[in-house]
């Protein structure tokens, strides 16, 4: 066997292991460290080194093997060289080490360390925007009234906006309500009236809900129209419904709304899911009635559509119109929010203008 390492001397070979050493920890003795990130990575390679150096199988451990080999009376020598440089070894390692730990200690502690007399920063609180605002209330009105909250979603298909509120194809109030499509068959809803739909299939009758949320139509944006508003539909389904609670519960909601003096006012009208139909207005709340700019000298601010629910809409839902009955009504919150903060363009409450939503709360 010739292996090179068994034809240098022992002595030597204690030499070489501790050359190698040298040569490779040069670069820690002179390290100065520069930043926290590197003295951490330094400080891996520092404790990969002792073990290479150091370890079982190091060169170094080897030559401890070599001490039997050697001549007796240069035993204790042989052995005193090998304590030695390992040592040696031992001691250039921990210093470095040592120095190492203290700079990223010291490091971390200045990372770490918060000056206490700076000024706290202030958490931003965010507030409510003003059509949720006036939409809770409405919610208040209506939880106290009896009715439960109903969310639903915003993308119909044509069922559920029009052929099951007995509006079919090819009828005129398709138009009017026209709305943004989709490629396969779906649609944003142009009313929130699909939600009466939804709510007697979950529910069954009797029933007792509104509904506010967000519905679209294809419509050129202007001080008092946008592609995107909200409404709140209601629904109130039972034996023996008849128009005499539906005008009692609108003029309720609006004398809690608005004042216990508000006067409410159906008008005839056409929908295609209620017969009969009505509009409903109320005296307007700055004026009471005397005529002003918000209720453009009228005295009356227009507000929405109701109507007993069609004996159409019940059946498609499995409920027989024979026994029962009901009402329904809508009408938009963006256009009475303009109003109740005389705003003069509804497309501001969109715009997320921070300096205008601040206004509100
Ligand atoms: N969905 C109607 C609209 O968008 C409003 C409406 C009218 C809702 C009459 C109703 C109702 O529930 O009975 O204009």
């Amino acid at each position: 066997m010739t292996d090179s390492q068994n034809e240098l001397s022992p002595e030597h070979q204690v030499e070489a292991a501790r050359k190698a050493f040298e040569q490779e920890f040069e670069r820690f003795a002179r390290f100065t460290a520069g930043d926290l990130e590197a003295a951490v990575a330094e400080e891996r390679a520092l404790a990969d080194l002792r073990t290479r150096h150091l370890g079982k199988k190091s060169a170094l451990a080897a030559t401890k093997k070599l001490i039997g080999r050697v001549a007796p009376d240069q035993r204790a020598a042989f052995g005193q060289l090998v304590q030695a440089t390992e040592a040696a070894l031992v001691q250039s390692l921990d210093q470095a080490e040592q120095s190492l730990k203290e700079y990223i200690q010291n490091e971390r502690t200045a990372r770490e360390s918060i000056d206490v007399t700076l000024p706290g920063r202030r958490p931003r609180f965010g507030h409510r925007h003003p059509i949720t605002l006036l939409r809770e209330r409405l919610e208040d009105v209506f939880v106290a009234l009896g009715y439960a909250i109903e969310d639903d979603r915003e993308i119909e298909t044509d069922f559920y906006n029009f052929d099951a509120l007995n509006i079919p194809e090819n009828h005129p109030a398709r138009a009017w309500q026209d709305t943004f499509y989709t490629t396969d068959g779906f649609a944003l809803r142009s009313q929130t009236s699909t939600v009466q739909i939804h709510a007697m299939q979950r529910r069954g009758v009797p029933v007792r809900m509104i509904a506010p949320g967000r519905v679209f139509r294809r419509d050129t944006p202007d001080p008092t129209h946008n592609p995107m508003f909200f409404q709140v539909e209601g629904l109130c389904v039972d034996r023996g419904i008849t128009m005499a609670h539906l005008k009692g519960t609108v003029a309720e909601f609006l004398r809690r709304t608005f004042g216990p003096d508000t006067v409410t006012r159906f008008r005839p009208s056409y929908f295609p899911f209620t017969e009969p139909s009505a509009e409903f207005d109320f005296s307007c709340f700055k004026c009471k009635g005397s005529g002003c700019r918000i209720c453009k000298n009228s005295g009356w601010i227009e507000l929405g559509g109701s109507g007993m629910v069609h004996p159409n809409v019940l059946r498609i839902v499995g409920v027989d119109p024979q026994q029962y009955s009901g009402f329904a009504f809508g009408f938009g919150i963006d256009r009475m929010t303009a109003l109740m903060y005389e705003l003069d363009d509804i497309r501001l409450l969109f715009e997320n203008d921070v300096r205008f939503l601040e206004k509100f709360e």
